[in-house]
């Protein structure tokens, strides 16, 4: 929510600056693209340069286009979701005040009183934002310490709500300074040049060294150096780490969006996340899990926290937890998790799954959890973020940097990444026997391979998606963990595609969305493998047959050599053998590359959907 790019380099004035900066905002527009801009310092320019521009990026480029900015040494830039104030020029980040040019991400709750404040004191107001408040006491408190450092560390003290903070002062051209509370925060190391981002990806065609900065600290880059202090001033040593992909895996790589590249890259996320796992006699060894073994044997109840489709890789968790381990698992959405009082103890095992690890619902989940004894394993696939620095543990999903906004690849590394949490849990409590582990991540091991044929297969999905370019209305109904899928593929077609969509448990149907179907109303129907559990195929036959009865038209997602489905199925997309449990690493696929190919077909933008935003860093 938000995008944050910051840069100093030691050469001479030039145009690297507004390059580095437009080119962190290209790679940060997922975060949010209601306005972007920027703002440069350099010697002699004797006041801050900016231009900003409402719309994605495209606009700003072309605004600079028209309307060139001077050579310069550093640079600040901004891709903007709107919060405050509507996504206009005006409101546009940056926000200069005097010398001052200020971005944000985050919300300054205290806003009003400080503006009124501000507005006494003569300050006159451009924009209805939160964060031309910030500019104006930066500028101020500029005035009485002379050190852009100590401004904004005396600021962010004044501030509640959430920000990360960066500013610039036209009289200190070779400084970009940050500060960071609860939103997230990282400085990429170059030589001779520094940066700052909201994530590394930011930053990613330069340098893959990177510090995280912890919560309530300030950062100050200059080209060669980088000092992090706590906002009383004590320096503090922010912890170093290599970005572990480069920047060919954040581009496109010659498909026509990045949503289509993160669907294909899917059966490498899967075999990354698996990769390195197990010692040489096969057993798993979770390295990243820093929780004592006597704690994890001792837990009696996981409960998972997460928001969107991280939260529905949770409910596939619960499936595959409960069946091999025997533990109780509950799924909540993390925003709700918070407000309700849960009980939560040291017993229990909070898992907090999370693409981005910065999603303020999920974090402020995970720090609920803590106050209350129990011990958090982050799933995650953002090094450097702060849901994983917060939790006790991390067991990171290796699906690579995702861009398109809605989430594919992301999806399938946390189903792995819960799997193996729950095959590690299994192993460790004498649930499973050793040679069982094995045969299980043997399976789980034979899943990319599918995932490919499922790809390779997909013409058919393609067809009918482009054939449905004019509906309404798509239902998708799944049983056990085909309901998550069911909530997944309507979660995708929402998203991508601007269509109502709904997932049902299929044994609900009968209690009432069965009213919903009418003639020629199209039904995603995931049918679990005729092999699984007794009677759990059957039921779901039946349901299919039911709404085709009423006039449905039934989409049918089944397993290869799944003859039973044919007389009901209008359409028929099959996949891969394999053990029940395992099945939404394959049925989600059809199910995205359906919402994509259809959105693709209306026309629409499927990385950059309307009103979204990929890292959700507001409550
Ligand atoms: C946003 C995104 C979703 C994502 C959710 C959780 O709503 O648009 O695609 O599933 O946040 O994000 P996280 O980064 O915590 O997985």
């Amino acid at each position: 929510m938000c995008g944050i790019v910051g840069y100093v380099g030691e050469h001479a004035a030039g145009t690297k600056p507004l390059e580095v900066a437009l080119e962190g905002l290209r790679r940060l527009e997922y975060r949010g693209y209601d306005s972007a801009g920027v703002a440069l310092v350099g010697a002699g320019l004797g006041q801050v340069a900016t231009r900003k521009k409402a719309g994605k990026l495209v606009n700003l480029v072309a605004e600079l286009e028209e309307n060139p900015l001077p050579p310069a040494t550093a640079a600040i830039g901004h891709t903007r979701w709107a919060t405050h104030g509507a996504p206009n020029d005006v409101n546009a980040h940056p926000h200069v005040a005097g010398k001052v040019a200020v971005i944000h991400n985050g919300i300054v709750e205290n806003f009003a009183q400080l503006k009124a404040e501000l507005a006494d004191d003569g300050a006159r107001f451009r924009s209805e934002t939160d964060t031309e408040v910030v500019a104006h006491l930066l500028e101020r408190a500029y005035a009485r310490t002379g050190d852009l450092t100590a401004a904004l560390r005396e600021v962010a003290q004044r501030l509640e709500g959430t920000f990360t903070i960066l500013a610039v002062h036209a009289d200190e051209p070779q400084k970009v300074v940050g500060a960071r509370h609860d939103s997230p925060l990282v400085v990429g190391l170059g030589e001779g040049e520094n940066f700052l981002g909201s994530d590394v990806a930011a930053f990613i065609a330069h340098t893959r060294e990177a510090l995280e900065l912890g919560q309530d600290q300030v950062v100050t880059i200059t080209p060669d150096s980088v000092t992090v202090t706590d906002f009383d001033g004590s320096v503090v040593e922010p912890r170093r780490f290599t970005v572990d992909w480069d920047a060919a895996a954040a581009e496109k790589g010659g498909f026509a969006s990045f949503m289509d590249k993160e669907i294909h890259d899917q059966p490498h996320a899967v075999a990354d996340t698996l990769l390195g796992r197990t010692d040489l006699s096969g057993a798993l060894v979770l390295d990243e899990i820093r929780i004592p073994e006597a704690v994890l044997r001792s837990v009696d109840k996981i409960v998972v926290v997460a928001c969107g489709t991280a939260a529905y890789a949770g409910h596939v968790a619960k499936y595959a937890i409960e069946h091999w381990c025997r533990i109780p698992v509950e799924v909540e959405l993390a925003h709700e998790f918070r407000y309700r009082d849960p009980v939560v103890n040291e017993k229990t095992l909070v898992v907090a799954v999370s693409q981005s690890g910065e999603t303020m619902d999920t974090l402020m989940a995970v720090r609920h959890a803590r106050e209350q004894g129990s011990k958090v394993l982050a799933i995650c696939n953002t090094h450097g973020s702060t849901i994983p620095r917060e939790s006790d543990a991390v067991l990171y999903t290796h699906a690579g940097p995702e861009v398109a906004v809605a989430s594919t690849k992301a999806f399938l590394g946390q189903i792995t990444a819960a799997y193996l949490l729950g095959l590690y849990l299994a192993q460790l409590r004498g649930n499973k026997f050793p040679d069982e582990v094995a045969e299980l991540l043997g399976q789980l091991r034979e899943v990319p391979a599918k995932i490919q044929q499922v790809l390779d297969g997909a013409e058919h999905v393609r067809e009918v998606a482009r054939s449905m370019r004019e509906v309404s209305s798509v239902l998708f109904l799944g049983r056990h963990v085909g309901f998550p899928v069911a909530l997944e593929g309507a979660l995708k077609l929402k998203e991508l595609a601007y269509i109502h969509a709904e997932g049902f448990a299929a044994g609900e149907l009968k209690h009432g969305p069965i009213a919903l179907i009418e003639e020629g109303q199209p039904v995603f129907v995931i049918v679990p493998s005729p092999r699984g559990r007794d009677s759990l195929h059957s039921k779901v036959v039946s349901n299919i047959q039911e709404i085709r009865a009423r006039g449905a038209r039934t989409l049918v997602i089944a397993e290869e050599g799944d003859s039973d489905v044919l007389p009901y199925a209008d359409e028929v997309f099959f996949v891969p053998q394999v053990p029940t449990l395992l099945a939404p690493l394959l049925t989600t696929v059809p199910l995205q590359i359906f919402a994509c190919e259809l959105a693709t077909a209306k026309g629409l933008d499927v990385d950059q959907p309307r009103n979204l935003a990929k890292s959700v860093t507001v409550e």
